[in-house]
């Protein structure tokens, strides 16, 4: 089989390598991988800026959808032909996150899916929506940190999320928000996408150009009350707003930071006053991917893709992501 390494960081470090077609130990599979799907941190990873240790050459990327195509021993819940998603955390199957987890994260410190086919423990997959093909492959990150900074806030109908940014988490964000009937608000500095916004879930769209205290134009958009949930991923250029834009006792789930990571703010600001709540956001374990991926399914929600880019170009797939022009997920097809 054909995969990629990165061998040294930035785009020419990309190369094509032979590798093994692997033969699935006890308790593991062996996957065909249709397509894969790229996620701001593999931009992180490239670009050799990642947050955590990446060590060279590593087989970059984390989402993908594949096919069982061999089982191995002691293997009960798999046939061949299931149509599957890896976990980005293999280890993190139930229960809270334990920061052993971080020590497999595919894409990163263990080798990730930009490969025509993988094994993986049987228990570190979950079953792919019926009604997606290639789209599936948009899954492990982006939609279940989405998924898990909603589904833990416990949101009532007619309560109101903010989603920052036009990126992946943000419209995953508003397409879950539109399914649980609660108000969505999108923020964005780029005002063009508001149409692809407001089309995916959001409710209403501020243009955080027009509006840098983009906070109060959420309190006036919500009479007065504040949004119960926002999800943070723009970093130091965001933060402030979004605590301004809380509502009295709301969650902020702190997910990204694709403006930078160091924050400096006043304190004596709304935050301590409004009794809000700061959640730290790791993506999600099986259990929550498979009720996501089942609730997908149910109501038949298919995620935005914006492009496709063959494997061999899979470059092309990165030079996408950074033009921050796309709006939906860069797919690789991998078969
Ligand atoms: N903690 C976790 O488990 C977890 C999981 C997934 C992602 N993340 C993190 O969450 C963040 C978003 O991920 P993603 O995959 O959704 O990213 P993405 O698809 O690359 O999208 C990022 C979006 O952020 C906006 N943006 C870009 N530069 C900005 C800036 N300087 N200031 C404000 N907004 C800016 C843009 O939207 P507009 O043009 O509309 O403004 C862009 O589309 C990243 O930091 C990522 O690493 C964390």
């Amino acid at each position: 089989m054909k995969a990629i390494e990165l061998q040294a960081f930035g785009l020419d470090g990309l190369r094509m390598v032979d590798a093994c077609e692997p033969d699935p130990p006890p308790g593991h599979v062996t996957l065909r991988l249709h397509a894969a799907a790229l996620n701001f941190r593999d931009l992180e990873i490239l670009e050799g800026r990642y947050g955590m240790p990446v060590r060279l050459p590593c087989m970059p990327l984390s989402d993908a959808v594949g096919t069982v195509t061999r089982i191995g021993p002691g293997v009960t819940e798999w046939r061949e032909g299931d149509r599957v998603n890896p976990l980005f955390f293999p280890d993190w199957i139930d229960g809270p996150f334990h920061p052993c987890y971080f020590a497999r994260q595919l894409g990163g410190n263990h080798p990730g899916v930009l490969r025509q086919a993988m094994t993986a423990p049987a228990n570190a997959i979950v079953r792919a929506p019926r009604h997606l093909g290639d789209e599936a492959a948009t899954l492990s990150v982006a939609a279940l940190t989405a998924w898990a900074a909603l589904t833990d806030a416990a949101l009532q109908p007619g309560q109101t999320i903010v989603a920052i940014g036009s990126g992946g988490v943000a419209l995953f964000a508003l397409q879950f928000a539109r399914m649980f009937g609660v108000r969505a608000i999108a923020v964005t500095s780029s005002a063009h996408k508001i149409p692809q916004l407001l089309a995916a879930g959001a409710t209403t769209a501020v243009d955080s150009r027009a509006h840098p205290d983009w906070g109060m134009e959420v309190m006036r958009l919500t009479e007065g009350v504040g949004a119960h949930l926002v999800l943070e991923t723009g970093g130091s250029a965001t933060f402030s707003e979004s605590v301004r834009a809380l509502a009295p006792g709301a969650t902020m789930a702190m997910i990204g930071y694709v403006s930078g990571p160091l924050l400096e703010m006043d304190l004596r600001q709304v935050f301590i006053a409004k009794r809000a709540r700061l959640h730290g956001h790791t993506v999600g374990n099986a259990r929550q991917f498979d009720a996501m991926n089942r609730a997908l399914e149910a109501h038949g929600i298919v995620p935005l893709v914006d492009s496709v880019h063959p494997f061999i170009d899979a470059a092309a797939a990165y030079r996408r992501l950074a033009s921050g022009t796309s709006v939906g997920k860069v797919l690789v097809k991998l078969d």
